[in-house]
């Protein structure tokens, strides 16, 4: 009893110590790339340069990613039935966060370097800033048939094709990718069978 006890207290004390916070607004007036010289220059590329992200930068990725852009909550990317299924998860240096487009926020979900698991067998993926992992949540989309399986790999796609203009109109580095360890993402984001991670998008400035 005394055992059960302690070990509840102690897993309350480790989600307590994850943060929530929140981003910057979008900005939606950004200067950047035309839709027309941005699908010009979009290509993937797999070299990074160190230089970090700041806050502002994140926020803006986020949002053209799949944050709310109408007042009924409604989403930039697209999605079957406007279920938001596709979670998004922020890993960095210092920890990962499920990004919260309702209320722009970023909820950590585990602390530490876990760039290596989105990387795989691809290293240099590692050396990306930031690495943005989509999740199709098939409860959240209420089926795991076979129209569900395609409509929900559908939207991660129009995600991740949001991640790749926004990166070309703003001169950042990102390439497409489905490689990545799945199953420790799935252990260290606690998802369940429903919840599988489908692509990811390393970021970050090109290298020189
Ligand atoms: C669904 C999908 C999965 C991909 N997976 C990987 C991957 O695991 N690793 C990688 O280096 N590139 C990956 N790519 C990037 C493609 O190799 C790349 O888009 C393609 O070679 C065309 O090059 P471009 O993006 O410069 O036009 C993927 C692209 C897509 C659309």
């Amino acid at each position: 009893m005394k055992k059960a006890f302690l070990s509840a207290a102690i897993m309350l004390l480790g989600v307590m110590a994850y943060g929530q916070t929140t981003l910057p607004a979008p900005q939606k007036n950004l200067k950047s790339l035309s839709v027309m010289e941005a699908l010009s220059t979009r290509h993937s590329e797999r070299a990074f340069s160190n230089k970090e992200l700041t806050d502002q930068e994140l926020s803006n990725l986020l949002w053209a990613a799949c944050g709310v852009n109408r007042p009924d909550g409604h989403i930039t990317s697209p999605t079957a039935m406007n279920k938001q299924e596709i979670r998004l998860f922020v890993f960095t240096a210092k920890g990962v966060s499920e990004y919260l487009p309702q209320t722009n926020q970023l909820k950590e979900v585990a602390k530490g370097d876990h760039r290596g698991i989105v990387a795989g067998r691809q290293a240099f993926a590692k050396s990306a800033p930031v690495s943005l992992v989509m999740v199709g949540d098939y409860d959240k989309f209420g089926s795991t048939g076979d129209h569900a399986k395609v409509m929900v790999a559908v939207d991660a796609g129009i995600v991740c094709e949001n991640i790749n203009l926004y990166c070309a109109a703003v001169g950042l580095a990102t390439v497409p990718r489905a490689t990545m360890d799945g199953a420790a993402i799935s252990k260290l984001l606690n998802l369940n069978a429903n919840q599988v991670p489908i692509l990811n998008n390393p970021v970050g400035y090109p290298a020189k």
